[in-house]
């Protein structure tokens, strides 16, 4: 994004962290941009991005070995205010001459922190001496770099926090971004307003108003061609695009057969009369129905729906004349992942979910107005633009749709049945309150027969499974603990109101090793 809302920023460098993203997040919640940057980027790099400070984020390296990872030393010799966090802490002790040690005990978990007197320190109260924190490392900081004073210290770590004030250097062994830090927040506060000065104007009116401006410098009076598909990420795309440019916005929304009930008359309400978009619907059944029809290979059902989506998208598109720009709902864990910061492996899982690979078919430049944005945020201008709360916290739906969720072959009788059942569980999770406590719920429908009574006769019917999953960033997942007693009744509903299910049963599997969906 340009403009002077990122012209403030603070720069994370990644050594690897599970908490890098955590990170960024943390920083925007201040309401400061925060971008990520490779750990070996040049100071040359980061100074043409004129950033207020920089954090170093931890890593699962040890900085005494071969491996461990290198960074430009210029960026600590320079004014810049750094913070290094676990692995960045110890990069900064043993780049000013301090020493790290290899622990012989791994410290992960709780432990409690001794605060002593320290300017990062400042946002807590007078009264506070010691706060919860969380720990993950198995080096530690052993003797402190010259000009550094200690400020904090743990039971495992006696230099659980340092600080040289005249040189903006801060080191923390614990993790402020994580919940489990009480009060990590407000030390992450006073680092990025009182040390680096930044004031803080990365709000969603803000961000808001610059995504327009941007979308409007950017694309002109051409025209814009967008997918819509009802979750979060499109519709948000669909609000700010209609605001930026109006009429010279041109939707297309495909029903393939396998959405969840209602939903295509819900996106007509929502985003044609809500928002008044203007929206070419295809509605594109039978034609998914009929490629469909006897495969049974999950990954061979994907590709044709992936083909499908395609071929019929392209054939709207010819119905819309003179389209200059396509836009997508990219967002900046996308780029990410993308870009090789991680190690590739978060790639290749999410590669199968990119079936469509539309920009190649279109060759039209892209307009992805999220791109700079997480999750939170995104939902955030997606409230700011006034879209209704439901929408806004969807969980998220494959592309697929309910084909990976009807085991074997696809058929209307089938989808109808998991239909009505996943509505069900939906329904109830909505009523519970449970809905926005899980991350992603759905059922699943099993092509086998069980056995059930109902009054004297024994009948044979299908099974459907239950799947609630908690996590963060849906590359691991654990299912969700959900009541006996709300699983009974949803069961009970299922059954006595679908005359073809005989059996409910709940999915406990975690990700790794299962996957959130079971095709
Ligand atoms: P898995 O099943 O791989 O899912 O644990 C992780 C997340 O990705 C979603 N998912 C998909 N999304 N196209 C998509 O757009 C797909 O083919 C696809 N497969 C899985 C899944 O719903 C979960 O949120």
């Amino acid at each position: 994004m340009k403009r002077a809302l990122t012209s403030e920023k603070i720069i994370i460098l990644d050594f690897g962290s599970q908490y890098t993203q955590l990170i960024a997040r943390r920083i925007r919640e201040v309401g400061v941009y925060s971008e990520i940057l490779p750990h070996n980027a040049s100071f040359k790099k980061l100074t043409a991005l004129n950033p207020a400070g920089l954090i170093m984020s931890g890593g699962p390296e040890s900085v005494n070995t071969k491996k461990a990872l290198k960074f430009d030393p210029k960026i600590l010799d320079s004014d810049l205010p750094v913070l290094g966090i676990c692995y960045g802490m110890q990069s900064m002790a043993q780049h000013f001459r301090g020493k790290v040690s290899a622990s012989s005990k791994r410290e992960f978990g709780n432990a409690i922190l001794k605060i002593y007197k320290g300017s990062i320190f400042t946002g807590l109260s007078n009264k506070t001496k010691e706060v919860n924190v969380w720990m993950s490392h198995g080096d530690k900081v052993s003797k402190l770099p010259k000009g550094f004073k200690k400020i904090a210290s743990s039971k495992n770590s006696p230099i659980a926090a340092f600080e040289n004030k005249k040189l903006k250097k801060y080191g923390f062994q614990f993790h402020p971004e994580v919940t489990h830090t009480d009060q990590g927040q407000k030390i992450l506060k006073t680092f990025v307003k009182d040390i680096c000065g930044c004031k803080g104007s990365w709000k969603p009116k803000n961000i808001v108003e610059a995504l327009i401006e941007d979308i409007k410098i950017k694309v002109g009076n051409k025209k814009v061609l967008l997918g819509i598909s009802g979750g979060v990420d499109s519709s948000v795309v669909a609000a700010l695009l209609s605001k930026a440019i109006g009429k010279n916005l041109e939707c297309i929304f495909v029903d393939n057969g396998l959405l969840r009930k209602g939903e295509a008359e819900q996106v007509k309400k929502d985003l044609k009369r809500g928002l008044k978009l203007k929206i070419n619907f295809s509605d594109s059944e039978q034609l998914f129905l009929k490629k469909l029809k006897g495969e049974t290979d999950p990954e061979k059902k994907r590709k044709i729906i992936g083909k499908t989506f395609v071929d019929v998208f392209l054939k709207e598109t010819q119905k819309i004349k003179n389209i200059s720009f396509l836009a997508q709902g990219t967002i900046y864990p996308d780029v990410i992942e993308s870009s090789g910061l991680k190690n590739g492996k978060a790639h290749v899982i999410k590669s199968h979910h990119n079936v469509g690979g539309l920009p190649d078919y279109l060759k039209l430049p892209l307009v992805e107005p999220l791109n700079s944005l997480f999750k939170d945020e995104v939902r955030k201008i997606g409230k700011e633009l006034g879209l209704p709360d439901y929408l806004i916290k969807r969980h998220p739906f494959p592309g697929p749709g309910l084909a990976v969720r009807s085991i074997g072959e696809i058929k209307k009788e089938k989808l109808e049945i998991l239909r009505a059942a996943d509505y069900i569980f939906m329904e109830e999770l909505n009523s519970h309150n449970l809905y926005d406590k899980v991350s992603q719920a759905f059922a699943v429908f099993l092509p086998i027969k069980s056995v059930g009574v109902v009054g004297d006769a024994r009948r044979y019917e299908y099974v459907i499974a239950l799947r609630a999953a908690e996590t963060t960033d849906f590359m691991t997942a654990n299912a969700a603990k959900l009541d006996h007693k709300f699983l009974n009744l949803v069961s009970d509903r299922i059954i006595n109101e679908i005359p073809q299910v005989s059996r409910v049963v709940y999915d406990i599997s975690s990700k790794p090793p299962a996957t959130i969906e079971w095709e």
